[in-house]
């Protein structure tokens, strides 16, 4: 396994992570993050190798692991990791799909992973979604297969925006076994896209159970990006519930979560650290915090008492501004300075407190709009005011998010 993964709490550091019920690790990088996680499944593969054994797979499909797939087809061309010894079992598949399919997971792990690796045809295991009759005894033989070849060493894992694990929507059972499931709206939305049309995608599919994928001796989940870090905070942090699948990996003893920077700014030592442990303040630092209290009171930031300040574990920053009217004052001020009439910078003015640099006096400005009107309507004025103020300004529309794209020039 690798070290930085399995690294432990460094001792003092523990009341950082009382909040996580989950052992999580926090990259900037996901293509790093990616090429650790790869590192570990290759040092499993080997020390089997090594010992004469089968190494068991869990794997998973979708955007989250593509890094880690990318990195053990590199290892098997450059430095000769060979999966003569691995079997695999995948942990889902739409239903009904075909094989040949683009948007079938079998379709997939042959496209990222299989057709590139020496792993044996045999060996790789994915639930079938062109089966016809029997589904239940389908199902039985597969967590059979998985239990006649010894476990799963490793299984990796993604997380859906439901909190699902596998296909394990909010409402799977902690026993569960590998089974048909209906797909949730959202899981079906998200996949949308890559069928161009929530009507394309398919209403059901064929999971491994919880129960399934908790037997795992190992299990890593990956999570990427901003629209994860809401339902990481609940499987971290939250009540083990069957609403948040993933949940039900806090009773798992030897998980971790791999998260970029994104997807775990909502946990509560990333979002609030304050609330955690002492920290040395930076002023960036300040103004979060302070701003945070200022919503989380309903109070206006001028209004923040000493009190309110000390009841949200704020006191040591009281203690290195002076009082609570000193920092709120120096809070406002730092607020106050980013309102302005010159949103492209005041031109032959001093611009030391000013959101907006003086020179270059005409700016060429990319106004970003995700939906044609979003420009005017969040911020007409300060569209205006660029324009009156001799800027070149151009607005990009990003129509559907990513698919259709032009820009105008005012
Ligand atoms: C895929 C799977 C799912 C995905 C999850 C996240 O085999 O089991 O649980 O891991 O939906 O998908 P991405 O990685 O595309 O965000």
């Amino acid at each position: 396994m690798s070290k930085q993964l399995i690294k432990h709490q460094a001792p003092g550091k523990f009341e950082d992570t009382r909040f996580e019920k989950i052992h999580n690790e926090i990259f900037k990088s996901s293509d790093h993050a990616s090429k650790l996680v790869a590192e570990e499944i290759a040092t499993l593969i080997r020390n089997k190798q090594g010992k004469g054994e089968k190494c068991v797979l869990g794997l998973a499909t979708g955007s989250s692991p593509i890094k880690v797939y990318e990195e053990l087809v590199r290892m098997h061309r450059e430095e000769g990791l060979s999966f003569s010894n691995v079997i695999t079992f995948n942990l889902d598949e739409y239903y009904p799909m075909n094989k040949e399919n683009m948007n079938s997971y079998h379709y997939f792990m042959h496209d990222h992973l299989f057709n590139h690796v020496d792993i044996k045809p045999e060996n790789v295991h994915i639930p079938d979604g062109t089966l016809k009759e029997d589904m239940n005894a389908y199902c039985i033989a597969y967590d059979k297969m998985i239990d006649d070849a010894g476990g799963l060493d490793f299984q990796l894992l993604g997380i859906g925006r439901t909190g699902h694990i596998g296909f394990n929507e909010p409402g799977s059972h902690y026993n569960s076994g590998t089974r048909s499931i209906t797909l949730d709206y959202v899981t079906r939305a998200d996949a949308a896209p890559a069928f161009l049309g929530i009507n394309n995608v398919p209403r059901k599919a064929i999971t491994m159970g919880i129960s399934t994928i908790r037997k795992a001796k190992r299990i890593v989940l990956l999570a990427w990006g901003i629209n994860k870090a809401a339902v990481i905070k609940k499987a971290i942090e939250g009540p083990v519930t069957s609403q948040i699948p993933s949940s039900y990996l806090q009773r798992h003893s030897n998980t971790t979560f791999v998260l970029d920077t994104e997807a775990s700014s909502e946990l509560t030592r990333v979002k609030t650290p304050w609330l955690v442990s002492s920290l040395e303040w930076t002023e960036p630092l300040k103004r979060k915090a302070v701003l945070w209290l200022s919503e989380k009171l309903e109070k206006s930031i001028l209004k923040l008492t000493d009190k309110d300040y000390n009841d949200n574990g704020m006191s040591n920053l009281l203690v290195e501004e002076g009082a609570a009217y000193n920092l709120n004052i120096k809070m406002f001020n730092v607020l106050q300075h980013t309102i302005t009439g010159w949103p492209g910078g005041k031109p032959n003015a001093d611009d030391t407190k000013r959101p907006e640099r003086a020179e270059p006096a005409k700016k060429r400005i990319i106004i970003f709009s995700p939906h044609p009107d979003d420009d005017v309507i969040s911020m007409g004025g300060t569209f205006d005011r660029l324009i009156e103020q001799g800027h070149e300004v151009h607005v990009a529309y990003q129509t559907s998010g990513n698919h259709k794209k032009f820009t105008a020039k005012k």
